[in-house]
């Protein structure tokens, strides 16, 4: 067990994050384009940090990603993360279920040279997920979507994934209420028990680990 000054040394601080940042998880114009995009449309500003897309870009190259799945595009920043680990003919097939979303993530990716490699899909992921299936099985697939299906996406990823392909969920620790909170409500009662049931699948049906990002990344390899 390391010792309390042992900690302090090898801690994370902002000025680290940035010259790691800078070094490892430089983001390309189609990126900071997306960000701009999601930005000047007035949309919520949350997608995943730099460092995070570095996270999924060097996930899916160790596991050699050809047909990867993502749930919840947004103005496809994380996309373009997925997308930088493909190969020239592997795709990427992204869903959102917000028109005004995919509208932009379409023009971000086709102005990002993308629009081939990716296709955004338009619904509700557990309506438009079926469609997908003869396509795969997939080597990966990166939940970021509504977090009361994470549990309904891992599953449907434990049928479709190749053994070996990765399941990945974003804002795991959900938003610091996973665990050692009285829920403050019976609706957020019911998203944490749902929460739980996702960590649950993963830990019992891949080989399971949450990344100690700030939000929590979790990552399990399909048995
Ligand atoms: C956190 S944002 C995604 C951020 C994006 N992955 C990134 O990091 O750049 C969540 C997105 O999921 C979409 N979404 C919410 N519920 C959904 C559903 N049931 N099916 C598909 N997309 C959904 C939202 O409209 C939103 O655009």
């Amino acid at each position: 067990m390391a010792r309390e000054a042992d900690r302090a040394h090898g801690q994370w601080t902002p000025a680290i994050g940035a010259y790691l940042d800078a070094l490892y998880a430089g983001e390309d114009g189609g990126m900071r384009e997306a960000a701009r995009a999601i930005e000047v449309a007035d949309m919520p500003q949350i997608q995943i940090p730099p460092a995070d897309g570095r996270i999924l870009e060097v996930l899916l190259r160790l596991v050699g990603a050809r047909r990867v799945v993502e749930i919840g595009t947004l103005g496809a920043y994380s996309t373009q993360w997925l997308a930088r680990a493909l190969p020239d003919d592997g795709h990427l097939w992204t869903i959102e279920v917000s028109a005004r979303h995919a509208a932009v993530a379409r023009d971000v990716l086709s102005r990002a040279g993308l629009g081939a490699k990716v296709t955004v899909l338009e619904g509700a992921a557990l309506l438009v997920l079926p469609d997908l299936e003869p396509r795969g099985p997939f080597d990966a697939v990166f939940i970021d979507a509504d977090k009361e299906n994470y549990v309904n996406y891992a599953e449907w990823a434990s049928a479709h994934l190749r053994p070996g392909g990765l399941v990945i969920g974003d804002n795991t620790y959900f938003f610091g209420r996973l665990a050692g909170v009285a829920s403050r409500d019976a609706a957020e009662e019911k998203a944490i028990s749902a929460m739980r049931a996702f960590h649950q699948l993963v830990a019992r049906e891949f080989h399971g680990v949450v990344l100690p990002t700030l939000e929590g990344l979790t990552v399990g390899v399909r048995r």
